[in-house]
């Protein structure tokens, strides 16, 4: 017989956000019963197994401990729904790719799909809580699917966003700044708001759990992006600045970050920003601000976006221009292909667009990454045999004429640049997109070196 739980929780959608969060609900509450349930079969088979789908620090261990205990990876999303009281919706959001707001608006297919099904399956009351970023006056909208027909009254939709960065995904949920928690501002909305806030007291500080009204909490998630987002396209315009200028971008944003107004956090100058939520949150901002008729201020955040691009485009033209214009038939390595590190997660990369810029060029490629190399293989294959996919950095810089760093893994700061200098064709030049190595011990080895942000170091 199934032991007897409190609370049975579960999460439709086992992606970067679902897997993680209820891992460490489940961690911390051995008393409820979790379960994530997905369409994917092949994923969920591979939370059953010992290689999990994700790469996260910390979060393999935590996911062994509780799993077959009190979580569980599923495929049979009817009967879960059915004997959940709360629910957690984190299906993907991608960009509508056609269509009204196509490019821009998030397209609110697989939400909708699941809030179907959740209305198809469900016979008792269940709280339905909105975990994925949808723009604002989504759950609204969910609400009304809900609550057609003879289901009125059965549901009690709350916005809870969600704040993790990858790569520190079980930190960020053990210990988060703030658990915000939308709801309606009704006697029923409050009822079960205060449900997901004990949920969350079984280790959040009371005082980091804060509520307010459904619509404030989804646009507080744009809004945090949209703001993380912008510091990144700033420091990135002053960087191409100092370039210029002589200046140093690591002088400025240690003197800028000092100041306690602004902080020193997303003050590090390079190659853009990636990943699923910037790009993505920022245009659904900027639709709501056109749906909304205030176009300076869509012009005002799209620039946030705009730069981005433009980052990435620099990169590669002052790595053409340095190496006399011409990169056909060059070989290059690429040092990082996750949009940061300690992720395994490409979406966005700026990696993707830099590759597919320099194979435009005539490069050929020898790609690296210690967790995203199987992704990278998948996004760019092998172009006719231009492009490498290697596990070994010594090995991918062999013979090349460049190494560009795109993702700053800890270990491109620790390697043996005297030995990788020795077995690469000369002049060897270094593109640090990331700031991560030693520019002047790299110099000093014989590499021409062009940081982000800082006048190159070269022997010309
Ligand atoms: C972000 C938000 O931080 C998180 O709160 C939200 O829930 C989801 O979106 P994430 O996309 O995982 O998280 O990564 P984040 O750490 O924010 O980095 C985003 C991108 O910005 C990365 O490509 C990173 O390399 C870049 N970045 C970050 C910089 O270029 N410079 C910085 O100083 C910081
Ligand atoms: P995120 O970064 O927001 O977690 P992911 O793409 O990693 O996004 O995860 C979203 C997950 O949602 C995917 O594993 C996808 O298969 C799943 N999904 C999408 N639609 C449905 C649905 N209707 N029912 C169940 N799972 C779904």
């Amino acid at each position: 017989m199934e032991r007897k739980f409190d609370k049975r929780i579960l999460c439709i959608g086992a992606g970067y956000v679902g897997g993680p969060t209820m891992s460490v609900i489940a961690s911390k509450c051995p008393h409820y019963k979790v379960t994530v349930a997905d369409i994917d079969t092949e994923k969920i088979a591979a939370w059953n197994s010992d290689k999990l789908p994700i790469y996260e620090p910390g979060l393999k261990e935590i996911v062994m401990e509780a799993r077959g205990k009190n979580l569980f990876f599923t495929t049979q999303i009817d009967e879960a729904i059915k004997e959940a009281e709360v629910i957690f919706v984190s299906v993907n959001t991608p960009t509508k790719t056609g269509g009204v707001g196509a490019g821009m608006a998030s397209d609110l297919r697989y939400w909708e799909n699941t809030a179907r099904r959740i209305r198809a399956n469900a016979d008792s009351p269940k709280i339905i809580v909105e975990k994925s970023t949808v723009p604002v006056k989504t759950a609204e909208a969910m609400e009304r699917i809900l609550s057609v027909g003879d289901k009125q009254g059965m549901f009690e939709v709350l916005s809870n966003p969600e704040f993790l960065a990858e790569g520190t995904a079980i930190k960020d949920l053990e210990n988060p700044d703030r658990v915000l928690i939308g709801a309606k501002e009704t006697d029923s909305g409050k009822k079960a708001g205060d449900i997901l806030v004990e949920i969350y007291a079984n280790w959040v500080p009371r005082e980091k759990i804060i509520t307010s009204n459904i619509w404030s909490s989804e646009m507080a998630k744009l809004a945090s992006n949209a703001f993380l987002a912008q510091r990144v396209s700033s420091i990135n315009t002053i960087a191409n600045l100092c370039e210029r200028s002589g200046a140093n971008i690591r002088e400025v944003s240690r003197a800028v970050g000092m100041d306690h107004r602004i902080g020193p956090y997303f003050l590090n100058a390079g190659i853009g920003f990636g990943g699923s939520c910037f790009k993505k949150d920022i245009l659904s901002l900027v639709y709501l601000c056109r749906e909304a008729g205030a176009n300076q201020e869509a012009d005002y955040w799209e620039s946030v976006v705009r730069i981005n691009e433009h980052q990435k485009n620099r990169f590669v033209r002052r790595m053409v221009s340095a190496m006399f214009n011409s990169m056909a038939e060059k070989r290059i390595a690429i040092f990082g292909f996750a949009f940061k590190p300690d992720t395994c997660d490409i979406r966005e990369a700026p990696a993707i667009t830099i590759t597919r810029r320099l194979l435009a060029e005539g490069a050929n490629l020898a790609i690296t990454d210690p967790k995203a190399l199987e992704e990278a293989r998948r996004a760019i294959g092998d172009q006719d045999g231009h492009v490498e996919y290697i596990d070994d950095p010594y090995k991918a810089a062999e013979k090349s004429h460049a190494i560009a760093v795109l993702t700053e893994w800890k270990i491109y700061g620790e390697l043996d640049y005297k030995r990788i200098y020795g077995s690469m064709e000369k002049p060897a030049f270094f593109f640090d997109g990331r700031n991560v190595v030693d520019h002047k011990a790299l110099f000093d080895i014989g590499f021409n070196v062009y940081p982000v942000g800082m006048p190159a170091l070269t022997h010309f």
